[in-house]
């Protein structure tokens, strides 16, 4: 399973970049306009941290805007993915950038009908939003189940199923479990991923056991 981070804070994506455990960046209007950065200059700086794909939102609602706004994000970086909503224009900007060799995120995917349609416009990723649809007590994980079950079915498509909105590890796991190609997660649940109570009593013991030898490796 790849891991992207979910977050335009450069400090948070070069401190997890550190870890070798991050696959590329997603980000959104949301998470810029958070930044309080221009929206080129922070692309074209993470784009230059991390060398998977960047997801950068479109902020147009119609196709001819959206088009040449995914022109011009794609021209930051080679590692730009360009992220379209899901929407009919969106999806028609995920078709034209598709042929033109342009990597597409869909976004705001929330049922399984949409993540089919991302896939015939030829996206690259496609993402349900897990945690928004438990927000409103229903289980996002069913969906990205039935979306890896859709998919699977069509050894030759090659949209990857990238899991967005995730709230905590059980998100990454159970996808993970699934076949979902990628998680997208806030630098805080990346590090929520090492953490386990055993771990840390068990490195505890050994630290106290081994200063009893008083010996020294160096
Ligand atoms: O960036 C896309 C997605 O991960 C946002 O999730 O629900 O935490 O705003 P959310």
């Amino acid at each position: 399973m790849k891991f992207f981070i979910d977050t335009a804070e450069v400090s948070e994506i070069r401190e997890a970049a550190m870890t070798g455990l991050v696959d590329g960046v997603t980000t959104n209007p949301s998470l810029i306009a958070k930044s309080g950065r221009n929206f080129l200059e922070v692309v074209a700086e993470i784009c230059a941290l991390v060398p998977g794909p960047v997801s950068a939102e479109v902020t147009a609602n119609d196709f001819d805007t959206m088009l040449k706004e995914g022109r011009k994000l794609a021209k930051i970086a080679k590692n730009v993915a360009v992220k379209v909503p899901l929407t009919v224009d969106g999806l028609k900007t995920c078709y034209a950038l598709a042929k033109e060799g342009t990597q597409v995120n869909v976004t705001l995917c929330f049922s399984a009908a949409q993540a089919l349609l991302a896939a015939k416009a030829g996206a690259t990723f496609i993402s349900p939003f897990v945690g928004r649809l438990d927000d409103i007590g229903t289980n996002g994980l069913n969906l990205i189940a039935d979306i890896c079950t859709i998919y699977r079915q069509y050894p030759n498509l090659k949209t990857e199923v990238l899991v967005a909105s995730v709230r905590h590890p059980v998100h990454i796991v159970e996808s993970a479990k699934m076949g979902a190609h990628v998680a997208t997660m806030p630098p805080a649940t990346l590090k929520q991923l090492f953490n386990h109570p055993l771990t840390d009593k068990g490195l505890a013991q050994f630290n106290a056991d081994w200063k009893k030898t008083g010996q020294s490796i160096l």
